[in-house]
């Protein structure tokens, strides 16, 4: 229940207010969020990359329906781009982009402007010798989300999409996208999702996640197991080893604040781990989505709010 109201308190202009001026939530939200500028997230990437790759996200306005909205994004994208073309961290930092914060939501021509906009983000990071990987929101964006990394792909075959475990048709998704090249980023999924489309209780997710990685360690792409349970972690290893993968032909990511002790073990045992770093003014609803998978981040608010 706590799970679902701190979901739909993510899509709360109140709740946003009231976050946003409660001084105890700062260190909270530091912990998760890398800062809101360029420089915050390329000095945070500095220093995670001396033992870590990094995926850079740069939270902008989701499900905006304002077009120069989302070009002030890609212009934010550029910006970090090139600067981590210029520092020397290309090579080892990635970005991730959300669809609905590049227009999406755009009403009627949305999908075109998405398309174009991750595309321009595409050339940007070509240009710094990286690449892009498009996460996946909610499931009324699936299948949009997976026709745009088609047309993508065929300019950037590199490009990386995320498939959530927790969607019941993810298994069907694994098997067409585990081809030669093709980066899938696994994650069980942060939504509220209805019954219909998706695994409502943590067991069947946890079994839909490792059906899911067999078909991807099986497969001939390059899985991203992104996932903090310490299960999948170690069950990923033994596919890893049964299916005869190298530290070279997968990794581990993990989101920045969560598990950072476990993060640089895993990296120091020799296997690639990504750190999942989000930037940005727009952090309110990406924050909260990490609040709802974890409630015992809000415990440790509310006893700051009892001992301020
Ligand atoms: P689970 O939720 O079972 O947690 C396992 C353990 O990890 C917990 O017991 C706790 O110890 C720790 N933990 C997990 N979350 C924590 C948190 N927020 N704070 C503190 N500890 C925590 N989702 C999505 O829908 N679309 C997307 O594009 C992405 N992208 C993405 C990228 C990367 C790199 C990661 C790691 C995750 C995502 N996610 C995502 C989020 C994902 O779907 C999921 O909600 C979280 O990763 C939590 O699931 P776990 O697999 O970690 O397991």
């Amino acid at each position: 229940m706590l799970r679902s109201a701190l979901l739909a308190a993510a899509r709360s202009a109140r709740c946003r207010t009231v976050v946003e001026h409660t001084p105890v939530m700062r260190p909270i939200v530091d912990r998760f969020i890398a800062g809101t500028t360029v420089d915050d997230a390329i000095r945070t990437a500095h220093l995670i990359a001396a033992d870590r790759l990094v995926s850079l996200d740069h939270l902008g306005e989701e499900d905006t329906t304002d077009p120069d909205r989302a070009a002030r994004n890609v212009e934010a994208y550029r910006i970090a781009l090139r600067r981590l073309g210029d520092e020397g961290l290309a090579t080892k930092v990635e970005v991730s982009v959300k669809l609905s914060a590049l227009g999406m939501a755009v009403p009627a021509d949305g999908d075109k402007i998405a398309l174009e906009n991750t595309r321009e983000i595409c050339v940007a990071a070509a240009a710094a010798g990286t690449i892009v990987t498009v996460d996946m929101e909610d499931h009324t964006m699936t299948d949009t989300t997976l026709s745009i990394v088609r047309e993508l792909r065929a300019d950037f075959p590199s490009t990386g999409v995320v498939l959530q475990a927790y969607l019941r048709r993810t298994e069907a998704d694994c098997a067409d996208l585990a081809y030669q090249g093709s980066r899938i980023r696994l994650c069980k999924g942060a939504y509220k999702e209805p019954a219909s489309v998706a695994y409502q209780s943590k067991s069947e997710v946890d079994t839909s996640y490792v059906r899911c990685l067999r078909i991807l360690m099986e497969g001939r792409g390059y899985p991203m197991v992104a996932s903090h349970d310490s299960r999948m972690i170690r069950i990923a290893e033994e596919l890893a080893t049964r299916t005869n993968r190298s530290a070279e032909d997968f990794e581990f990511q993990m989101l920045y604040g969560v598990r950072p002790r476990t993060q640089r073990e895993i990296a120091a045992r020799g296997f690639r781990l990504r750190s999942y770093v989000p930037f940005g003014t727009e952090w309110y609803p990406y924050f909260m989505r990490r609040l709802a998978e974890r409630p015992a981040n809000l415990t440790f608010f509310l006893n700051s709010l009892v001992h301020q």
